[in-house]
């Protein structure tokens, strides 16, 4: 992404912070997985939607107005021996001239300098109880201010969510970021536009999550949003299947839900198709239901209406159409008042999506639904879970899981649906399974 983008983002923030409030942003901590090995390293989001910035051991501070320069980085410095095991750092000299820095300190240097930056500064935006060693040095840091209020240095007075600034700037995707997300999304559709050509009956679970990990590294996405659930026949029913270790069984139905991250933005998307490519009466009557029930809820993707209408709509559909079929006794109506529809739907119909994958910012405002805006990008992803066991519900029904999930842009006069080119109408999926 470029510079630019970033200069915007923490310019932003500071007109949101004003003048004498100091805001302070540490990056990921790095995870120790055994001896001598670390948990590949992702750069926490909100650091790197303020800074561009990949590297661990680094804090980034803005001060609105300060003299002296308002973005401050403090970061590792190079280290010609270091950067033989591990690749290049960039360095205090990197920090301002790649990254927009103003100024630019070592990170061992932070305890000397920070005390000083906070002093007669009125608001602190920090993110309280993500990482809580960064939460005592921030005590620590303001307490040394307070210990100098005999010599008349003032110490900070407010205490501001920074969390909840970012967010609500994260929400609301810029160009930029929908151009990534696109990317994303383009990524992760040709990913499962590729397994449901592979797959063939006998297939383990995991040759399929090897397809989908091809076509995501092979078009340059490093690491997938979430991990890939490829789930055969019952597993379908768990809706975070991820061990994906059984065989698929002709006859069985596949839900694959897997998206790569591009460029820090996630893809989610999900599919759900016949091993052996023929979709049974069964499970295409359920297919077009939960097909009929996420149309209805993209429809309602549109500024304006709020972020519960999708979801009431895919629940009314699924309603209906589930005492239609015979699963659910009774009136539509009473299904759905009484909620007897969540036997076989638990989940909600979607999310918000964006740098993660279950993306930040509030679905409600003052106990109020939120109202969509353009650019806001969320998944629709309406499903019907039927485990095998339940003796008030016909067999043919058992061990079908089913979810279709896609990527959606609310645009200024509607939507649109960034995952499109995958296909998940019956005829559309026949066609494409299994001839890869
Ligand atoms: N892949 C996680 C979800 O669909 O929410
Ligand atoms: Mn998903
Ligand atoms: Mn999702």
């Amino acid at each position: 992404m470029d510079k630019k983008e970033f200069a915007r983002r923490r310019r932003a923030i500071m007109e949101d912070m004003g003048e004498g409030s100091i805001a302070i942003l540490p990056a990921a901590p790095v995870r120790a997985r055994n001896r001598d090995v670390e948990y590949p390293y992702r750069q926490d989001s909100d650091f790197h939607y303020v800074t561009g910035f990949d590297e661990p051991e680094a804090v980034a501070v803005l001060v609105p107005k300060r003299k002296r320069g308002e973005y401050i980085l403090f970061c590792r410095e190079r280290d010609a021996e270091m950067e033989i095991w591990n690749g290049a750092r960039s360095g205090l000299e990197g920090a301002c001239a790649d990254y927009g820095a103003d100024d630019a300190f070592p990170i061992g240097d932070i305890d000397d300098i920070l005390p000083g930056l906070l002093e007669n500064q009125s608001r602190v935006y920090y993110a309280m109880g993500y990482d809580s060693d960064f939460d005592q040095h921030m005590i620590g840091w303001v307490n040394r201010v307070r210990t100098r209020s005999k010599v008349g240095v003032r110490s900070p007075a407010e205490f501001v969510a920074l969390d909840n600034v970012l967010h609500e700037m994260r929400l609301v995707k810029s160009k930029a970021e929908v151009r990534a997300m696109t990317r994303a999304m383009e990524i992760s559709s040709d990913a499962h536009i590729r397994a449901m050509g592979a797959c063939h009956p006998g297939m383990a679970e995991y040759e399929i999550e090897a397809e989908l990990n091809y076509a995501f590294t092979c078009a340059g996405s490093r690491r997938t949003a979430y991990p890939s659930i490829v789930a055969g026949g019952a597993n379908a029913c768990v809706l975070h299947y991820i061990e994906n270790r059984d065989n698929l069984r002709d006859g069985d139905l596949l839900l694959i839900d897997a998206g790569a991250e591009y460029d820090y933005y996630a893809a989610d998307i999900t599919r759900t198709f016949p091993v052996n490519g023929r979709f049974s009466k069964a499970q295409k009557a359920l297919y077009e239901l939960v097909l009929e029930a996420q149309e209805a809820a993209i429809e309602q993707i549109q500024p304006g209406n709020h972020w519960n209408e999708p979801h009431e709509a895919a629940v009314e559909v699924l309603a209906q159409g589930l005492v239609a079929l015979g699963l659910i006794k009774g009136r539509a109506a009473t299904v759905i008042k009484k909620g007897r529809y969540r036997k076989f739907y638990v989940h909600r119909t979607g999310h918000w999506l964006g740098m993660d994958v279950h993306d930040v910012g509030d679905y409600k405002i003052g106990g109020e639904w939120r109202v969509f805006e353009p650019g806001m990008v969320m998944t629709v992803e309406p499903g019907l879970y039927v485990a095998a066991g339940d003796k008030q519900v016909a067999r043919k029904w058992w061990n079908i899981g089913i979810r279709i999930e896609d990527d959606v842009l609310v645009t200024r006069n509607g939507n649109k649906v960034l995952t499109s080119s995958v296909p998940k109408s019956v005829d559309d999926i026949e066609a494409i399974v299994g001839q890869g």
